[in-house]
């Protein structure tokens, strides 16, 4: 494969480094790196693993004789930065939700809908879904093409990372001042997150679910390919630095048995099934800086004729970013 020329647009963010991140440790053929940013961080160096790159301005000529180009730095710079960089004949992966629901833009899990890619063509620009539609994905697509799904209901147990840099510190803020008696400063979440569970991620909307409740219906229905799946998801976030839980409980047309369940998922890409032993069961702060999806407690639901009950866990940052980078490596092989 030959070297390609990559830019990462919010270089310094937290998705921004994992990518860079990943995009070492799967020695992804990296040709000229482009590191971009705001004001706040141009000029500044990022090092890892012996090598140092300079971040530079994100302006109109950045994506001169760019191949392939990571966009993590916000819906809005996507939205700016996204089609000039398509224009000037980058292939855009864009980690934020601007394109996700765009019509003409493919939205890709690589473990489930990689065939969709061949709709970029039109804008040249790629999304991907946010950690816990991703997740969902991976896991509800393979019990759904065995099974089918008739009702599926989520809850979500989100640590602040998924809000990015500044959440983590501020999480750690109000930790240090509850212990130390001195109250809290502004929260960065709709609630105090410290020593708390908040379940608001993302604006309320009217009609009651929030933005990112929303979203991740609609993106787990859009990689799926099923626009009317029965998903239903309430979204909380939880006082963990890293990590994603989710909850799961769903009904299948067909009857699937736990067994079943478990092998189907076992076959299937992307994850690891904790099943068999009493306690074998992954939390958040086991699949932190591992790359799959994790699922476990796969049970029955009793309260539904063909239930079934599990539990997932996964760091949310690696994910995302692994699957980007998974994306232009599929896109490297076929030269974009
Ligand atoms: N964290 C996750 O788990 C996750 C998962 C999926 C998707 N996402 C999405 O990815 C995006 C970034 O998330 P994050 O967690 O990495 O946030 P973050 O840690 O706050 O990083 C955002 C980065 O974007 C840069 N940036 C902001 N405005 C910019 C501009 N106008 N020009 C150039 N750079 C700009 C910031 O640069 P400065 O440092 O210079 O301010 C910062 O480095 C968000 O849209 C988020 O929803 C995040």
């Amino acid at each position: 494969v030959d070297e390609l020329s990559v830019a990462v647009v919010g270089a310094a963010g937290l998705l921004g480094r994992e990518v860079l991140d990943v995009l070492d440790s799967r020695q992804f053929p990296t040709g000229h790196l482009r590191l971009l940013g705001t004001h706040r961080t141009a000029g500044g160096e990022i090092q890892r693993d012996g090598r140092t790159d300079k971040i530079a301005l994100l302006g109109p000529s950045a994506f001169d004789d760019v191949d392939v180009a990571f966009f993590s730095a916000g819906p809005g710079v996507s939205g700016e930065y996204g089609p000039l960089a398509a224009r000037a004949g980058a292939t855009v992966i864009d980690l934020t939700s601007r394109f996700r629901l765009d019509e003409v833009v493919p939205l890709i899990v690589p473990q489930v809908n990689v065939a969709a890619l061949a709709e970029r063509r039109e804008r040249n620009i790629v999304a991907t879904p946010s950690a816990v539609a991703t997740a969902l994905a991976v896991v509800l697509a393979p019990l759904s093409i065995a099974a089918g799904l008739r009702r599926v209901v989520v809850s979500t147990y989100q640590g602040v990372a998924g809000a990015g840099r500044r959440a983590l510190v501020g999480l750690s803020q109000e930790t240090v001042d509850l212990l130390g008696s001195r109250g809290t400063r502004r929260t960065r979440f709709a609630r105090p997150i410290a020593f708390n569970c908040v379940p608001q991620v993302g604006a309320v909307e009217p009609g009651g679910a929030t933005t990112h409740e929303l979203r991740v219906v609609e993106e787990v229905r859009k990689v799926l390919g099923e626009p009317s799946l029965a998903l239903t998801v309430t979204a909380v976030r939880v006082p963990i630095f890293f990590g994603v839980g989710i909850g799961v409980t769903l009904e299948t047309e067909q009857p699937l048995d736990v067994e079943e369940a478990a092998q189907v998922l076992r076959t299937a890409p992307g994850m690891v099934v904790h099943h068999g032993e009493t306690d074998a069961y992954p939390t958040p702060a086991d699949a932190v800086g591992t790359e799959a999806v994790h699922v476990g407690r796969l049970r029955p639901d009793v309260a539904a004729e063909h239930g079934l009950a599990l539990w997932i866990a996964l760091d949310g940052v690696r994910t995302v970013a692994l699957d980007a980078v998974a994306i232009a490596e599929f896109l490297a092989r076929e030269q974009l």
